[in-house]
């Protein structure tokens, strides 16, 4: 038997109330198949903290974390805190300081789950998308001056490195030559003359070393239309942070909710633990009513299982998953049902041993 040693950040808003679902998962599969164990420390980190402390985690909490075998994370950000303090508190510097240059985000139309687009049978749409998650327009890099007059000016920079844009699109082609092998770069160096040129440049060249991936280069307005109009003909999209940020919202939207959007942040090298946390942010709007749908952060702990190697736990948690939206009973309302959050959990866990058996 595996021993893990979790981090659990469960943050702010409903990553409060979908976390320890996600870790009743965690531990009901543990059980039953009898392959791993997990040991949790949780961290009260979050704007809370930060209301408390005036940081938003501890300061030596890179170097806590580093210990761990991995993250799992809830959602950062609150209106009590302004967003930019709040994401760069947290979850941006783990993400750049533990190198999770892969921000990994599949989108899949589970079974019963009605997509806003028409005509779309489960499994129509299966894609993913690799971000860059550690330089790009996220780097911070810039500054504001002459405040409050008119010469006021502010300027944030895209950082593209070498090493940066290497990493991630040989990374991308891994992913694609495991799957249906057909790539899409999304960029804009039409009007990104400088970045993104270079960008498209090692896009070229890393592909030579996978010369049976199909690839094609869309520019991301384009593309956008793409993701509504033919989601089939996506099977790896690989791009920019900010890029990677917006198409994997609209990834989760034609999927049918982001309540259903998982990520991993990872670190190919472990070098450092990498992290896994939902696509939907804090939700502050429904929080503190019980609805969140939890199983995105479900989904990520089947990631989290894979990436650690779990691939048998990995996948009776997917099939739990797809027979609860399949059966359709219990749902949580962002999919059209009344249930609340731990009672999707119950049927998740159930669906689980019946499995298993
Ligand atoms: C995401 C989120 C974050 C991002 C926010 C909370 C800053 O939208 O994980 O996609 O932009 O990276
Ligand atoms: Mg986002």
């Amino acid at each position: 038997m595996q021993d893990y040693h979790v981090a659990v950040i469960p943050g702010d808003g409903i990553g409060q109330e979908v976390t320890p679902e996600g870790v009743r998962v965690l531990d009901a599969v543990g059980e039953l198949t009898g392959a791993y164990k997990m040991r949790y420390d949780n961290f009260p980190w979050g704007c809370e903290y930060y209301l408390k402390t005036g940081r938003m985690m501890a300061d030596d909490g890179l170097k806590t974390l580093k210990e761990f075998d991995i993250i799992y994370f809830g959602a950062v950000g609150f209106p009590s805190v302004p967003d930019h303090i709040s994401l760069r508190g947290l979850r941006l510097p783990i993400c750049q300081g533990f190198e999770q240059y892969v921000c990994q985000r599949p989108s899949y139309l589970l079974p019963g789950v009605k997509s806003p687009l028409a005509d779309k049978k489960p499994g129509d749409i299966d894609f993913v998308v690799i971000r860059e998650n550690t330089e790009g327009e996220y780097t911070g890099a810039g500054g504001r001056a002459h405040r409050g007059l008119p010469i006021e000016v502010a300027i944030e920079t895209s950082v593209f490195t070498r090493t940066g844009v290497e990493r991630i699109i040989r990374y991308a082609y891994q992913l694609a030559q495991s799957r249906r092998k057909k790539l899409i770069n999304a960029t804009k160096s039409n009007a990104q003359q400088h970045s993104l040129t270079f960008w498209d440049e090692i896009f070229v060249e890393v592909g030579k070393a996978f010369p049976e991936v199909q690839t094609e280069r869309v520019l991301i307005d384009a593309l956008s239309a793409r993701f509504v109009l033919r989601p089939e003909s996506l099977d790896v999209v690989v791009g920019s942070n900010l890029f990677g940020d917006i198409l994997t919202d609209l990834g989760g939207a034609i999927c049918g909710s982001l309540g259903l959007a998982a990520s991993g942040n990872i670190n190919p090298e472990r070098d450092y633990p990498s992290m896994f946390e939902p696509v939907h942010g804090s939700a502050p709007d429904i929080f503190g009513k019980g609805i969140a749908n939890p199983i995105a952060m479900i989904w990520c702990g089947a990631m989290m299982l894979e990436f650690l190697g779990e691939k048998q736990s990995a996948d009776l948690i997917m099939r739990a998953i797809k027979t609860v939206t399949g059966e359709g009973k219990v749902l949580t309302p962002d999919l059209g049902g009344k249930a609340k959050t731990p009672e999707v959990t119950d049927a998740i866990i159930e669906k689980v041993r019946a499995v298993a058996k």
